[in-house]
């Protein structure tokens, strides 16, 4: 049987960026974007840039630099967002413009206020503005499936004549079945003229836990690009899941004959890199990537599975990259060997990023036996990343009990020096804070604190991320070690120190408000 490719299109970095608590700074967005082509998708959703001046520096810091796959950036059918999309996009390899505009008569009436007839020629000219600027154009009839059928096909006509090349027919809130997008794919397929030399692309939201499974009726149907997210993040219930997909098609090519260009092995490094840069835990049961995919817990399966894998295992967690020990480096590993490990786990480092990275390691292994991959991740989002320490931690004490309140002591340096301040607080974590806070001279209100062990055993390290808002602006910090409130001072140090780098460098609030 042939198989035909079907095209990836990731948008985890637009619409799943635009969910709640998934909000990515310039250098989240790219350790991202870096990871999302080494796991080999076709097209990258970068952002929509007259969205904010941040989406715009992302897009465009993306289009420099990921230079394999398709950058697309996203736009209204507006000229002023389709040549801001072009301004952000011109330096890209593989440039493509997407351009979207709602087609149901819910939205054109209720959001929109214009007539089918007006948002006809709003199609053509946007399409045609977009084409006059890129080859690549990909045109989206946003709530498609709740757009009439009949006026879809004088949509998508419209958008080939002024030069589209992927027509996108989006599920925007989740409302259609499997069967009925299979059909409407295959009523397109027969009414639009043209529609054989474009692809179809489907772009389908998770509000009924549907997504992939439609995504799935559309390629049957005819449709040849997907449109999903790592760990199926973004607005509401989400997209379709970017590694369920993949995995659908490969486990189950018997039904459904098509490949992709994804690289498996990469898939549960990418959606953990994802869930360490947003700090958003992966569900424990989440299909492909979930703590509990592989496991089996009860008598009857482990027999099974001692018997033979395949009585209850359909794919092996080694396909998808989940190593069942990833034991890699002690105390005695040099740098060449940290080095190695790094470029493996796709963080090739230069020798700057090498020699702190090996300091960190050193100092992580004096305070426990085994390092493992988890770890070394820990080192490149913590110890490597790129947002200036405006205050570095010197020390930090605390005492707490059950008769007591509890007290803190941090010492700071900064350019000037060090300076030690101590808090009471209503635990540990709270006066360590209120201590930063008096050093600082910020005041922060924790919005949300969350804390896992990164490795087993008790000399875990343990991870903490917080959400504070400073004067009405949320930033999200993140902090790794032994002990846990070192992790939390460092992480509520993390988030002040961006939120001073923000002061000197500002963004429209806009965007760090969407946590
Ligand atoms: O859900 C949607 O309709 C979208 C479009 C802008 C493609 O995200
Ligand atoms: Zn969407």
């Amino acid at each position: 049987m042939g198989t035909e490719r079907i095209t990836i299109f990731d948008t985890t970095l637009r619409d799943g960026e635009q969910s709640p608590g998934c909000s990515m700074n310039l250098d989240e967005k790219l350790q991202m974007a870096r990871q999302l082509e080494l796991l080999g998708v076709d097209v990258i959703e970068a952002g929509f840039p007259v969205a904010s001046e941040d989406d715009f520096a992302a897009v465009q810091a993306i289009a420099r630099e990921c230079r394999k796959p398709i950058i697309a950036a996203l736009c209204r059918a507006i000229p002023r967002d389709i040549e801001r999309a072009w301004e952000a996009l011109r330096e890209a390899a593989h440039p493509r413009i997407h351009t979207f505009l709602a087609t149901s008569d819910i939205h054109l009436s209720y959001k929109l206020q214009k007539t089918r007839a007006e948002a006809l020629v709003m199609i053509r000219e946007g399409v045609g503005l977009a084409k006059s600027l890129c080859q690549d154009v990909e045109f989206s009839a946003e709530d498609a499936t709740r757009s009439d059928w009949d006026y879809l096909v004088e949509v998508f006509t419209v958008a080939i004549e002024a030069g589209a090349t992927v027509l996108n027919v989006p599920d925007t809130v989740g409302y259609t079945v499997p069967d009925e997008y299979g059909r409407l794919i295959t009523h397109l397929k027969a009414k639009v003229p043209g529609i054989d030399g474009v692809t179809i692309s489907v772009h389908c939201h998770n509000d009924l836990g549907l997504a992939v499974a439609n995504s799935l009726a559309a390629i049957t149907a005819g449709a040849r690009q997907v449109e999903c997210t790592v760990n199926g993040i973004g607005e509401r219930a989400g997209n379709a899941a970017l590694e369920e997909v993949v995995m659908a098609l490969s486990v189950r090519r018997d039904a459904m004959p098509f490949a992709t260009g994804v690289n498996q092995e990469a898939i549960y490094r990418t959606s953990q890199t994802l869930a360490n840069i947003t700090g958003n835990e992966v569900q424990p049961n989440k299909a492909i990537v979930g703590r509990n995919a592989f496991a089996h817990e009860s008598g009857i399966h482990q027999h099974g599975m001692l018997s033979h894998r395949s009585t209850y295992e359909i794919m092996t967690p080694e396909s998808v990259g989940v190593r069942q020990t990833n034991l890699v480096l002690g105390k005695h590993s040099g740098r060449h060997a940290l080095a190695k490990r790094f470029e493996e786990l796709g963080y090739p480092l230069g020798r700057v990023e090498l020699d702190k990275a090996y300091k960190l390691f050193t100092k992580l292994s004096d305070q426990k036996k085994e390092i493992f991959d988890e770890d070394l991740l820990a080192i490149v989002r913590d110890g490597l990343t790129h947002i200036p320490e405006t205050y570095k931690l010197r020390a930090v004490q605390a005492t707490a009990g059950t008769s007591m309140f509890a007290t803190a002591l941090v010492t700071l340096a900064t350019e000037e020096g060090e300076t030690t301040e101590t808090a009471l607080g209503d635990g540990p974590v709270n006066a360590v804070f209120a201590a930063v806070d008096k050093l600082t001279g910020l005041s922060g209100r924790l919005l949300d604190f969350r804390v896992h062990a990164i490795t087993g055993g008790a000399d875990a390290v343990g991870e903490v991320f917080v959400q504070v808002e400073f004067d009405g602006v949320a930033h999200g910090g993140k902090g790794a070690s032994t002990d846990i409130v070192e992790a939390s001072v460092r992480a509520y140090l993390n988030a002040t120190n961006k939120v001073l780098f923000a002061r000197r460098t500002p963004v429209p609030a806009a965007l760090e408000t969407r946590c």
